[in-house]
């Protein structure tokens, strides 16, 4: 089976694929699964609307044929999703396969890092919000301690896995923490991103006076530690990056609020129970399980997926308004894992 490479109505091609293994997770972060709402009455997923690990692999594989080179794993929160590592070898032995990276909270690389790395996983991306345990506690919204997500990150290091840290600030929340995580993350020459705090869904409260940006991140960091700009690695990459003067140690910048980059955005996502998004901040998405449980041939599939990205116009955060925030539904976030 060959096809040819798709592109979209902005003339956009396909080439990464986020793929939520979970919508569960085991943190409460207040901006993405508030307590009050992911609560034990809280209908999750229920496990077999879940894509199998034969339906993910199957998926990817036409969406290779397609133009994917790199795929993510996102939850809720992967490693909850028993037996991840089998996923990771299976996807990788895909040809075509370039990268595959996994973003997770941290807590379980512990327990899974050496099985990820024997896997072929090369790299983790690890979400930390604050590194003073008191305030993480709070932020994480089950008093989960920092030394719980160090740990994981430690070990996954001296697995060998690459290691990166993402961290939202939401203004009022973790602002204040700015400084110290870059002085912990420097120290340890481990790369650290700044995320601007997104509109995603309708639960978390957005609103645009929360956003601390880009300009005055990188305020805060230069006064303290001078940076320099990095070229983008390739076309379309998320993070803006720098270095800090005199080292190799890295820090970027994703500025979905203050300087959206849906123009090069090649990312399709596919939900846990197999819908297929084509933007974030999407309402709809396309059941491509109801296809694969189908007796829809391949072919049939990837005829499908072409057609939803031929028509794919998404450019929600060149759009953003206090008009879109109100009244655009969209999905939430522990839902398409980001
Ligand atoms: P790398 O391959 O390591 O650069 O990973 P990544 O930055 O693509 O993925 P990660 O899961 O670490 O995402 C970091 C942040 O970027 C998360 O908050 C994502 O929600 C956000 N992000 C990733 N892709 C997009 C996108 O297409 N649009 C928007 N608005 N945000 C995105
Ligand atoms: N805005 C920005 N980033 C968010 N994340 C979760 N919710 C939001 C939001 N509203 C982050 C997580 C994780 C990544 C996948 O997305 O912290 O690092
Ligand atoms: Fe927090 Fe990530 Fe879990 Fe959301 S998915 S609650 S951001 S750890
Ligand atoms: Fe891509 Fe949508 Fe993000 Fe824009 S807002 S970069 S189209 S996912």
């Amino acid at each position: 089976m060959k096809h040819s490479l798709i592109q979209d109505q902005m003339k956009r091609p396909l080439r990464d694929l986020r793929i939520s293994v979970t919508d569960r997770c085991n943190f409460r972060c207040s901006y993405c699964m508030p307590a009050e709402i992911f609560d034990k009455n809280y209908a999750f997923l229920p496990k077999e609307h879940l894509l199998t690990f034969e339906e993910i692999e199957r998926l990817a594989k036409i969406f290779v044929q397609l133009g994917v080179k790199k795929i993510r794993l996102t939850g809720g929160e992967p490693l909850l999703r028993r037996d991840l590592p089998v996923l990771v070898q299976k996807l990788l032995k895909i040809d075509g396969i370039e990268d595959i990276g996994l973003t997770t909270n941290g807590v379980y690389l512990v327990k899974y890092a050496a099985d990820l790395k024997k896997a072929g996983l090369k790299r983790v991306n690890v979400s930390l919000d604050a590194i003073d345990d008191e305030l993480f506690k709070k932020i994480n919204g089950r008093g989960v301690s920092i030394k719980a997500v160090l740990k994981g990150i430690e070990t996954a290091r001296t697995e060998g896995l690459e290691v990166k840290i993402n961290m939202v600030v939401k203004k009022g929340m973790n602002d204040r923490e700015i400084i110290p995580m870059v002085s912990y993350f420097k120290e340890q020459g481990i790369t650290l991103r700044f995320i601007e705090f997104m509109d995603v869904g309708s639960t978390n409260g957005w609103n645009f006076d929360q956003v601390v940006s880009k300009k005055e991140i990188y305020d805060i960091i230069q006064a303290v530690y001078p940076l320099e700009p990095i070229e983008p690695s390739y076309f379309g990459e998320v993070a803006k990056r720098y270095c800090y003067v005199g080292t190799n140690t890295e820090v970027g910048f994703i500025t979905s609020v203050s300087e959206s980059f849906c123009s090069s955005c090649t990312r399709a996502r596919i939900s846990a129970e197999g819908k297929l998004y084509t933007c974030l901040f999407a309402a709809k998405g396309f059941d491509l399980r109801e296809k694969l449980r189908s007796d829809a041939t391949n072919e049939e599939i990837a005829k499908a997926v072409t057609e939803v990205w031929n028509n794919r116009k998404d450019r929600y955060s060149d759009e953003r308004t206090e008009e879109t925030v109100k009244n655009r539904e969209r999905i939430e976030m522990s839902y398409i894992g980001g």
